[in-house]
This record gives structure tokens, sequence and C-alpha cells, in this order.
């Protein structure tokens, strides 16, 4: 089950988070033997759309799966009436589409929403990587963007002081070495990944640290949502102290040079039937 209440979330989740990686995932598509105008596209945990909003005018047909009718319904809204889009309210660990479907799928910082390491194992992770599998045509692409778990304490600076948050995080997100190995697993060649050394997906509201008291900026950051009561007025305590002393600017910067570095999420592109 998912952590985030995204029927309130889906309110506000727009003003505070950006399509991060899209110029991979255009990258990816333009490089497929079909002309992007003519692809057909699904966007699994689509959310509110943000990437949708930007392929839709490129592309064939997009598709948009996720398991929250009030997230999708704000696509609606941005895109309406449009007969590229064809939105579905479902599961991406058992997708409701035919087999050889789509020429490529897309999953942007989802996956931590689906499962927990058990027995060291991700079985919602593995049995969507065979769905994807399954849905994508020959050749198809497969662009799956996510925040590792080394990126979580450089990559959103407030991590540092929500440790319990950082470690049910970890237990929800395979490393990349996992990651590589379960998409072999499902049939996939990992064709690149690339950090994505970008402003942060929050964009100028990251830097500003009156924004951790607005429940709003909190909203766009499933993090939060990991922190008891307790837990969220103890954080909230912390920065508030480092504000008063005005370490906090030379705090968040401390953490912006590695961030730099290592960005706050990979993008990997796996391609079905290579061989
Ligand atoms: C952090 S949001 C990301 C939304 C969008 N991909 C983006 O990057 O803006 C995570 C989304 O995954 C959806 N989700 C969670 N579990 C899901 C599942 N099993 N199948 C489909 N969607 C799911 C949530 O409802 C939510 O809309």
């Amino acid at each position: 089950m998912g952590f985030v209440n995204y029927n309130e979330t889906c309110k506000t989740y727009d003003k505070t988070r950006g399509s991060v990686g899209i110029e991979f995932i255009i990258g990816t598509l333009v490089m497929s033997d079909v002309p992007i105008s003519k692809q057909v596209i699904l966007d699994a945990g689509c959310g509110t759309g943000k990437f949708i909003e930007c392929l839709i005018d490129m592309v064939g047909e997009v598709h948009g799966l996720d398991i929250n009718e009030n997230m999708l319904s704000q696509i609606m809204k941005k895109c309406p009436e449009n007969r590229n889009l064809h939105l579905k309210i479902g599961s991406m660990a058992n997708m409701p589409y035919p087999e050889r479907t789509f020429d490529a799928v897309l999953i942007n910082q989802a996956l931590q929403h689906i499962d927990t390491e058990r027995n060291g194992r991700f079985y919602q992770i593995e049995g969507t990587f065979n769905e994807v599998h399954r849905v994508l045509k020959s050749n198809g692409n497969f662009v799956l963007n996510l925040s590792l778990p080394h990126q979580l304490p450089w990559g959103f600076w407030w991590m540092f002081f929500m440790p319990y948050a950082m470690e049910e995080l970890h237990k929800r997100t395979p490393t990349t070495e996992r990651i590589e190995f379960m998409l072999e697993e499902a049939g996939f060649e990992l064709i690149s990944m690339a950090s994505m050394i970008t402003p942060p997906s929050q964009g100028e509201y990251y830097f500003e640290p009156n924004n951790m008291f607005s429940q709003e900026f909190r909203d766009g950051d499933s993090a939060w949502s990991l922190l008891s009561d307790d837990e969220l007025g103890e954080v909230l305590q912390r920065i508030q102290k480092l504000c008063e002393t005005g370490e906090i600017h030379q705090f968040i910067n401390s953490k912006e040079q590695i961030r730099k570095q290592i960005g706050q999420s990979v993008s990997f592109h796996a391609q079905k039937d290579t061989r």
C-alpha cells in the first residue's frame, strides 16, 4: 500500500514538482525506429501528468495509468478532450493492457510507492518489470526514473533531519545493482543510465528553508509522509533552530556541493528483445 495520501496531495502536487528527466525520455524515444510522432506511450504511475503534458503533442498516443483517481483527474483538467490521451485507473503491478501494446513505457518517481523489501526481494517491483515487458512491443523502450538510496541524504537536504524516513525509503528503494539484476531477470537489456544533474525537482522552493513549514511544500516530497506527528515536530524544530542561528544556508550549501555531483534521481533506459 502507498504511504502518501494522494487524495489530498493531488491538489497541490504540481506547484512544487518539475518533470526532471524529460530530456532523457525524449532522447530515448527519438532513438527508436518508430518515428516519435507515431509512438504509443504509457506513463505508469503518471500522477497529475507532469510528463504527459510534455509529451502529448509530440507522440502518437499517450496512455496514463495510476492507482489514484484524484491524481488522474488533475490531468483531465490540464488536457481536456485531447484525443491523444487515454487514462486508466489501475496498478502498474497488474496492468490492464494486452501484451505488445506500447512503443515505450515510463515510470517516474513511483517505484518507491509500490513495495517494501521482503526476504531480500522486491516482489511488486519484479512483477511490475514483468508487466512492463509484457505490454511493450518488440524493441520497446522502458525508461525508469527514481531517487536511489545514495542520493537521499544529499539530494534532499531536509532528509538529514529524518533518519527514520530515510531508513524506510531505503527499504522501499532497490540499489542500482539490484535494478540492473531485476531488469535482466524480466528480459530487458540495460542500454544506459544517467544521474539527473539538473536543478532540484522543487525548483527555487528547494533553497528556501521556510517552505519546510508549509504543508503544501511538504506534500510535494513523499518522505515527509513517513513521519509521525512527533517526528515531524522534532524535524521542524531542528530546522527552526538553524534558521534562528543563521546557519541554515551554510548547511544547505554544504549538501548542495554533493547534490550537484550526484543529482536527486537516476534515469535508466532498458530495451526489450534486443538479442
Ligand atoms: C510521486 S508520484 C509521481 C507521479 C508522476 N510520475 C510524476 O513524476 O510526477 C507517485 C504516483 O504513483 C502512483 N502509484 C502508487 N502506487 C501505484 C501503483 N501500484 N500503480 C500505479 N500507480 C501507483 C500514485 O498514485 C502517484 O500518483
